[in-house]
């Protein structure tokens, strides 16, 4: 008797709306396009699909540098990226964006799950944060530039120092501006949504994952190294899930003027291309036995579920997209599959950078 077929959701990371590809971005999918290709040839139903990550405070800002709205921005990239994906004959099924409604249905509901659970996983917490006087709004860590507090170096962002390496809050920094204004930023408080990674049965649940994503499957050894260290005792800290506007996002329920950090939608944003794949009818125009609806789906045990990520998001695959999947009553992923960087001179190519290619 032949084996069951094997049904395979497979992703890319989703890529920021903010601007062209580079060649590491193509490597990632010429990767992840042979592999669903292979397991194609091999009989197996597999879903393929991507979207641009399309929320945050850089796309905001970039919008508004450019006299334009983020949804004309991230519609012009989104076109430049399917045009890519295209000329390089990546075989997604389906492409979408995190801006959308599938996707706010989404988060906005997996945020509710987390919330409404007994012991609730998400706390509000009042946090001082620097606030741009000039521009009316909070500033993200890397927005702030100011002098290192180890080192004296100049010039540095409010995570970490590129001269001495180390990391610190943007509190921190000596003689701190805004880079969006130059202004001295102010201290304010403001309160901020946490998940509750700490809470000793996430820490549980994610030593348990990241040791066996699934039955017979294990994360790639330097990978699982990382993780160990990261979830090593009382090292995991609550994640900070919520922004106050403005902010190009989606909004908290219940919870006016606040917006879901990126990274917490993006990774939903798998599921809402998944959900959009299956409504539009497109798997089962694929696979015409396949009469499942996306509920369905997605609960399903036997669909394997694989993400192809570079090595600096492994943080967020490992550790956030689980918990988030395991603690809002859902299927987790069948294993991630992490691959290095492209470099310019030994360093990460990159378009921020300027040494995209
Ligand atoms: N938007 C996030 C991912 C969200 S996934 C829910 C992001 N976007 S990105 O555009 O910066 O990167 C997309 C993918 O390209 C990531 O997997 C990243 O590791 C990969 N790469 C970006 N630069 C790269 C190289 N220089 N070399 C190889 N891969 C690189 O992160
Ligand atoms: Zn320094």
């Amino acid at each position: 008797m032949p084996a069951a077929r094997r049904t395979l959701f497979v992703t890319t990371a989703l890529p920021y709306a903010n601007g062209p590809f580079h060649i590491g971005h193509i490597m990632e999918y010429i990767q992840a396009d042979v592999w669903v290709r292979f397991q194609r040839m091999r009989g197996a139903e597999v879903h393929f699909v991507c979207a641009d990550d399309a929320h945050g405070a850089p796309i905001m800002l970039k919008a508004e540098g450019e006299g334009i709205t983020p949804e004309q921005l991230i519609e012009r990239v989104g076109a430049s990226h399917r045009e890519d994906w295209a000329r390089y004959l990546i075989s997604f099924d389906t492409t979408h964006s995190t801006h959308s409604p599938e996707n706010t249905e989404l988060a906005q509901s997996i945020y509710r799950a987390l919330r409404d659970r007994t012991p609730s996983l998400i706390e509000s917490r009042t946090i001082e944060q620097f606030y741009d006087p000039v521009k009316g709004m909070f500033l993200p860590d890397r927005y702030i530039k100011g002098e290192c507090p180890k080192c004296g170096a100049k010039d540095q962002y409010g995570d970490a120092c590129e001269n001495c390496g180390s990391t610190y809050a943007p509190t921190d920094l000596r003689n701190p501006t805004s880079a969006i204004t130059g202004a001295t930023p102010e201290l304010r408080s403001s309160e901020h949504l946490f998940f509750r990674l700490s809470a000793p049965e996430v820490v549980a649940f994610l030593r348990r994952w990241t040791a066996t994503p699934a039955e017979g499957q294990s994360l790639q050894p330097e990978v699982y190294n990382k993780v160990r260290e990261w979830l090593g005792d009382g090292k995991l800290s609550d994640w900070d899930i919520s922004r106050d506007a403005p902010y190009f996002g989606i909004p908290v329920p219940d919870a006016k003027g606040k917006y879901f950090y990126v990274w917490l939608d993006a990774p939903i944003g798998y599921l809402a291309a998944l959900r959009k794949h299956f409504d539009s009818g497109a798997a089962r125009r694929a696979y015409p036995h396949e009469t499942r609806s996306f509920d369905e789906f997605v609960a399903d045990p036997a669909v394997e579920q694989y993400h192809f990520i570079g090595k600096d998001i492994v943080y967020f695959h490992t550790l956030f997209w689980p918990a988030t999947l395991h603690f809002s009553g859902r299927k987790t992923p069948t294993n991630v599959f992490v691959h290095g960087f492209i470099t310019a001179s030994g360093e990460k190519m990159s378009k921020s950078r300027g040494t995209g290619v």
